[in-house]
């Protein structure tokens, strides 16, 4: 089989090939992906306004007038979701031009959002009765509507009072009593519904139709009754839901948790990163007198589009936490003593002296690139020491297991909006929707706009399931098998081709015997190889990297994609872990030495840079915590990570925090490893600091600092620019800036990124965007 080799080989019986027999040749017969049709689109000629002008057939109306810089009010309408034409706030004149060059007239005015353009429309946004049927419609809509704007929420950035201030009559003549119904009803933790204020547009409803594909709210009961709902008013479960918030064009879905926080107008926002996951969403980050109060979705096209999930828009507030770190701690007995950064620094000085393999540096993949890099120069130029990891995973390959390296494949990471125009999607061993919300919501797209087949293979049920083809459920410990006998179908099949000795290797992969290895049915296997196609675009993500066999699923996936014309994306879990991966910061792996580049990136730094890089192979994460434990590392640096949360065996994993000498714990906030430190360093949170970050498509995206850094701490990559001052004597790196302009000075992969003005887009490496 293509890269499954030993393990999976064993369990059937079979002696493994080696991975060298499994290679040969294989880069002949990589089928080329099929060449996308181009695309055509008809125009038509219309008129808005009496203004002549060419747009796409079929285009909504809604959307054509904003070739000319016009709005036409909405409520209901959104851009991303079905029209339904619902609120009719959107109402516009239309006419045709008969063959005598006049204008006929419809009888009654139609709504822009459902009406699409074609040839000959005369569009009227602008008349007497347009504005008289805009003050109808709201009138109506605030016939039941409480006036709650000064403790609304909403007030201040709400569609209903701009279109009213715009487009609505200046007095209500109703007099009577308003419909009354349950306020401030917590349908979530997150979401408060206030039924009175709710106007019916049915936005919320069909986001979680649509958009998400929960399908948690639906409406009830008829006509002015009509109220979004939960199933019987119980929990709104999503992972999406904070959504609904934004695009309520209302405050009938307010935030529980930025309820009567601020005002709008008390806010400043700028534009911010969400570091939560590897995704990179885009997100306005509103602050408040210096201090964090919400997050929203900002829109970039090619990550997030205008969406977040829920883990991200709900999970800032640790910003403002009293836990968070504010001034250095030096151990003092029992307990922590407040100290200057010079006492630290000199006792972190004194103790990673000793170098070389006696010292090491654990990172987790939230860190900024140049806090990473700076880490890495630190450790390897300063300390003379390789041993650098920020892999938590029980299956850590090397460098040169790594798949790239293994199938001679050029790094491949699918741009998110690329996803969308997949024919087939495999998702392989990952809760996509918890991994990566952002691309669940692509590779949802991909099914719902355009048809694509969706094929999930995993131990356990996921919310792909629910679109999916085909699912293969297999039992915990077999994906090796599955995805072996999945390719070995395609090549019986003759769809795909491989070397003799793989073919040979994967014959022992047979259909036919998978249901009692896996539990996974024959047909279901067999209906999945069918669907899988030319091309697939094959998902799985850095938890694969926690199962048994991880190497095997991981060459055979790379395999299947390589030998199908298909991509392979293995996407990683944390903020930076690409940046991490792409920086080389690996205990064998230096800056350069990613893809198939053959520049040596030990060549390239040390050039660059004048400097010596030390030789032996560092540890990776286990060999790190392995050798604190056994006392051979005598001082370990943890930057923002927490062997006893993120290691999988907890009692090595003390064993090491109890063993090592001396432990520098540097983060944002406490944690339980900083129990065991000497030192404690604290660090400015990511929107507190200037930095780039690298997400899943490989994305380089920037981002600003906004709010002031806590107490006294400082940025990492600062931290470790000024213990490299002192150890090295040189002249520091004084901002983020520079640190990046040095990481593409010596990485080829980041080419001249730091000498553009960097897009708000971000800027995706290896692309000739
Ligand atoms: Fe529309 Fe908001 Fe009512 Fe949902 S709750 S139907 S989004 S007004
Ligand atoms: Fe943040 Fe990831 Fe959620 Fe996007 S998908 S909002 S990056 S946690
Ligand atoms: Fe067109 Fe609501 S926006 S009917």
């Amino acid at each position: 089989m293509i890269g499954l080799s030993s393990s999976a080989a064993k369990d059937l019986g079979q002696k493994p090939a080696t991975r060298a027999e499994f290679f040969a040749g294989s880069e002949d017969i990589i089928r080329q992906p099929m060449a996308a049709a181009p695309t055509i689109t008809e125009t038509v000629s219309i008129s808005i306004n009496d203004v002549e002008l060419a747009v796409p057939k079929g285009e909504l109306i809604v959307e054509s007038v904003k070739r000319l810089g016009l709005e036409i009010p909405i409520f209901c309408y959104h851009s991303r979701m079905k029209p339904v034409g619902m609120c009719r706030m959107c109402l516009v004149e239309v006419g045709f031009k008969a063959p005598d060059g006049t204008i006929k007239k419809m009888p009654k005015p139609q709504a822009g959002c459902t009406l699409p353009a074609s040839d000959g429309m005369a569009i009227y946004t602008d008349s007497e009765m347009i504005h008289q049927d805009r003050r109808s419609v709201l009138e109506l809509l605030l016939i039941n509507h409480p006036l709650d704007c000064p403790i609304c929420d909403r007030g201040g950035e709400c569609p209903l009072q701009n279109n009213t201030l715009f487009y609505g009559p200046s007095t209500s003549r109703f007099l009577e009593l308003k419909r009354h119904l349950p306020k401030a009803y917590p349908l979530s933790k997150y979401v408060t519904l206030d039924l009175e204020r709710c106007i019916q547009c049915g936005r919320c409803v069909r986001f979680t139709e649509e958009i998400s594909g929960d399908s948690n709210l639906a409406f009830r009961f008829r006509g002015a009754e009509m109220q979004p709902s939960s199933f019987k008013l119980m929990e709104y479960e999503s992972k999406f839901s904070g959504n609904v918030i934004e695009i309520c064009p209302v405050g009938a879905l307010t935030s529980s948790q930025y309820r009567f926080r601020a005002r709008p107008w008390d806010l400043e926002t700028k534009p911010a990163i969400c570091t939560v996951c590897s995704n990179g969403c885009n997100i306005w980050l509103d602050y408040r007198v210096g201090r964090f109060v919400r997050i929203n979705g900002r829109t970039n096209e090619a990550v997030n589009e205008e969406w977040t999930c829920d883990r991200g828009k709900f999970g800032h507030d640790w910003l403002n936490s009293e836990k968070r770190l504010t001034t250095p701690l030096i151990r003092e007995g029992d307990s922590f003593k407040v100290c200057s950064w010079a006492t630290a620094y000199d006792a972190i000085l004194k103790a990673f002296a000793l170098g070389g393999n006696q010292v090491a540096g654990l990172a987790n993949g939230r860190a900024s690139n140049e806090s990473l890099y700076m880490m890495q120069k630190l450790f390897r130029v300063g300390f003379g020491s390789n041993n650098i990891d920020s892999r938590w995973s029980r299956h850590l390959p090397t460098y040169q297991q790594g798949f790239e390296r293994v199938l001679n494949l050029n790094q491949v990471q699918t741009p998110i909006a690329a996803l969308e125009d997949k024919a087939t999607i495999l998702v392989f061993g990952t809760s996509l929707a918890d991994d990566e919300p952002i691309i669940f919501l692509r590779v949802r797209k991909a099914w719902f706009k355009n048809g694509a087949r969706v094929i999930v293979a995993h131990n356990g049920p996921t919310d792909v399931d629910s679109f999916a083809h085909e699912v293969l459920r297999y039992r915990p410990g077999t994906g090796h098998i599955v995805a072996s006998v999945l390719l070995n179908i395609l090549v019986e099949s003759g769809k795909v081709k491989v070397p003799p000795a793989t073919r040979a290797a994967l014959r022992a992969f047979t259909p036919e015997k998978i249901e009692d290895q896996t539990g996974v049915s024959e047909s279901k296997v067999r209906n999945a190889a069918e669907l899988l196609g030319e091309g697939p675009a094959i998902i799985t993500t850095r938890t694969v990297l926690d199962m048994d066999q991880a190497q095997d699923i991981l060459e055979t996936l790379a395999g299947l994609a390589m030998t199908s014309g298909g991509e392979f994306n293995l996407y990683g879990l944390e903020a930076n872990d690409q940046g991490a991966r792409e920086l080389g910061f690996l205990p064998d792996m230096l800056p350069g030495d990613v893809g198939l580049s053959d520049i040596s990136g030990r060549g390239r730094f040390e050039e660059q840079l004048g400097v010596v890089m030390p030789n032996d192979p560092g540890f990776g994460t286990h060999g790190i915590i392995g050798a604190c434990a056994e006392k051979t590392i005598q001082a370990l640096w943890l930057l923002n990570a927490d062997p006893l949360t993120d290691y999988f065996d907890r009692t090595l994993a003390e064993n090491a925090l109890e063993n090592v000498d001396f432990l520098v714990y540097q983060g944002c906030i406490e944690s339980e490893a900083m129990a065991f430190a000497s030192v404690v360093l604290p660090m400015a949170a990511p929107p507190e600091q200037d930095g780039t970050y690298t997400n899943v498509e490989r994305r380089v995206q920037r981002m600003k600092q906004i709010i002031p850094e806590a107490g006294n701490s400082k940025p990492a990559w600062r931290i470790f620019s000024e213990v490299y001052l002192r150890v090295t004597n040189t002249t520091p790196l004084f901002s983020a800036g520079e640190v990046f302009q040095e990481i593409c000075r010596v990485n080829p992969i980041f080419g001249d990124i730091a000498s553009e003005d960097f897009p708000d887009q971000g800027v995706l490496l290896g692309s000739e965007v």
